[in-house]
């Protein structure tokens, strides 16, 4: 019997101990570290290090690699699995750079929890604050790790107030610091009555746990320093009497956020985290889609694509769709419906990955995440079933704020440079619109540094050295409305008016005047900044 929060008995036991999440932080907060200590537990890595070593041997491939890694970005998102204990763990990475909000908001839409990482020092920054307000839209379950207490860090109620204040959620401790900075010697596990004690001379070692009970167990001054004894009693006092006390509900409906403090380089508050992802964190939940819910404890299986990359092996052009498994049983060679197209699609060598090797997955239960390799059939946003019409919502994509065109350095290459982008659409990494006049293309983005990456990427993978130019419009707006008057409506702007990668009308502009124009005189029509993948 696991030991969870939650109990739906109507779970299978191999969907109810998987739990599928992503990692939240800003950028040198540690998530990279945190990660590997997670494969390190989860068995799915022999040694720290084999992360770092294998992504900067995968980077040193080329120089567009090169350029994510001098911009300290991660570009290439995977999911990875391993056990720990009797759980599952499923981690979906999120890119980390704002440029890729987008990506990185569809990957939220695979997960059923998120783990915050801060930095104690630094506590609650920008690029957090921005996941988090996504999380919250869907209302995750977020567990939160302050890292690098082993530095100078921030006095721990200050930490905790700056959370409640910044991200309007209830924080409760799950562990308490003893000591700061070159003083600190662990925590006091709050929720299981023990002493986490760090080992400074072995970054690899697992803390030292010792069970007492409760902070008056003269047990405590064998192993914590004299002058931290009285403050720690003092501050958990204050913490039990300030702060609210764990309440495994609100946790799972993403109003209150656990907090653990720990060192991830040190190996330090790594397992505690885990144990609570195990024991807080949801099981696989219900995913929204038309017409009904698809819920994980149904026979049948069903999943959806919230991601694609293609090229993920240069020397093979073959993509991989990122499939969420949302409901069932799945087993290799299965035949499932391709719902946008009701096309038959055997299922015959997924992928599941396991830390950065791929392995051909055998089997996979609800809450899993899959690789689908095929030549573009699978986008973003399609769902698999195993026959019945059900189609996932709520995986929007987002009308680009930067709008380039695009020309391909040689004008015979042209047809060369409108698959290259149709790929890249196909991704989700940039938009391609073809205006209904003139010749050429589009491009739009979301951060301005996605325009050098496409171009290394269309040089890199297609040969084809590429600019992009300033472009009349600055904004890109879907066309939605019955026929005749989207008709009528495109007849009469043809000089705004192109189609997006998927064949869909789009009204193109450099002035919100424009916008305001078309909503005043086309009453039928509405102009929308994003559309439902689908
Ligand atoms: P990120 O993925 O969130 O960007 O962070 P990453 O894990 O790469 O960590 C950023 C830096 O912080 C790294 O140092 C890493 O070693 C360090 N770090 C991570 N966890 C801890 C911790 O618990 N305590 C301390 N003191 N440092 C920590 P770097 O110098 O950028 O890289 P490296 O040379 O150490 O690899």
């Amino acid at each position: 019997m696991l030991d969870t929060a939650t109990n739906r008995p109507e779970l299978p036991p191999e969907i109810a101990r998987r739990r599928t999440f992503a990692i939240i932080s800003h950028p040198d907060a540690g998530k990279t570290t945190l990660t590997e200590k997670f494969l390190l537990y989860g068995g799915a890595i022999q040694m720290a290090g084999q992360v770092r070593a294998k992504g900067e041997a995968r980077r040193t491939r080329s120089d567009f690699m090169q350029m994510e890694k001098d911009r300290g970005i991660s570009v290439s998102a995977s999911a990875m699995s391993f056990d720990f204990g009797e759980f599952r763990f499923n981690l979906v990475d999120t890119p980390g750079h704002s440029d890729f909000s987008e990506d990185t908001y569809r990957t939220l839409t695979a997960v059923d929890a998120a783990v915050m990482v801060i930095d104690g020092a630094k506590g609650v920054e920008s690029q957090t604050q921005k996941l988090f307000e996504v999380c919250r839209l869907r209302d995750l379950p977020i567990l939160t790790f302050c890292n690098k207490m082993d530095r100078e860090s921030r006095d721990t109620f200050e930490i905790i107030d700056e959370i409640q204040e910044n991200l309007a959620i209830d924080v409760t401790p799950a562990s308490w610091p003893i000591g700061v900075g070159r003083d600190f010697i662990g925590c006091y596990d709050l929720l299981n009555d023990r002493l986490e004690l760090m080992d400074r001379a072995d970054r690899n070692k697992v803390a030292e746990s010792i069970s007492i009970e409760g902070l008056d167990d003269p047990k405590i001054e064998e192993h914590v320093p004299a002058e931290l004894i009285d403050q720690l009693r003092e501050e958990v006092e204050m913490a039990r009497e300030l702060l609210p006390a764990l309440d495994p509900q609100a946790v799972l409906e993403g109003h209150m956020t656990p907090i653990w403090f720990g060192s991830a380089i040190n190996s330090f508050g790594v397992q505690e985290l885990m144990q609570g992802i195990g024991k807080y964190g949801p099981e696989p939940q219900p995913q929204s889609a038309q017409p009904r819910e698809m819920m994980p404890e149904e026979k049948k299986v069903a999943g959806f694509v919230f991601k694609v990359q293609a090229n993920m092996d240069p020397k093979h052009r073959d993509r991989v769709a990122f499939v969420r498994m949302a409901s069932g049983h799945f087993k290799r060679g299965m035949k499932l419906t391709h719902v946008r197209t009701k096309k038959p699609m055997a299922i015959s060598n997924p992928v599941l990955f396991l830390a950065s090797d791929r392995e051909l997955a055998e089997e996979a239960w609800a809450g899993d995440i899959i690789g689908i390799p095929n030549h573009g059939q699978l986008r973003i946003g399609d769902t698999l079933t195993e026959g019945e019409a059900l189609r996932v919502t709520g995986i929007p994509s987002f009308a680009p704020e930067l709008l380039q065109g695009v020309r391909a350095g040689d004008p015979l290459k042209a047809k060369h440079l409108e698959k290259a982008l149709m790929q890249f659409a196909e991704e989700g990494a940039a938009k391609v619109f073809k205006p209904s006049f003139g010749s050429g293309f589009v491009v739009g983005v979301v951060g301005a540094l996605q325009f050098e990456v496409l171009a290394s990427r269309i040089e890199l993978e297609y040969g084809l050295p590429v600019r992009f130019d300033q472009s009349q419009f600055t904004s890109a707006r879907w066309v939605h409305g019955e026929k005749d008057a989207v008709d009528k409506f495109v007849n009469a702007n043809k000089q705004h008016i192109a189609l997006d990668n998927d064949g869909d009308v789009v009204y193109l502009t450099r002035l919100q005047w424009d916008i305001d124009r078309v909503e005043r005189d086309y009453p039928d029509i509405t102009l929308s900044a994003t559309k439902e993948m689908m």
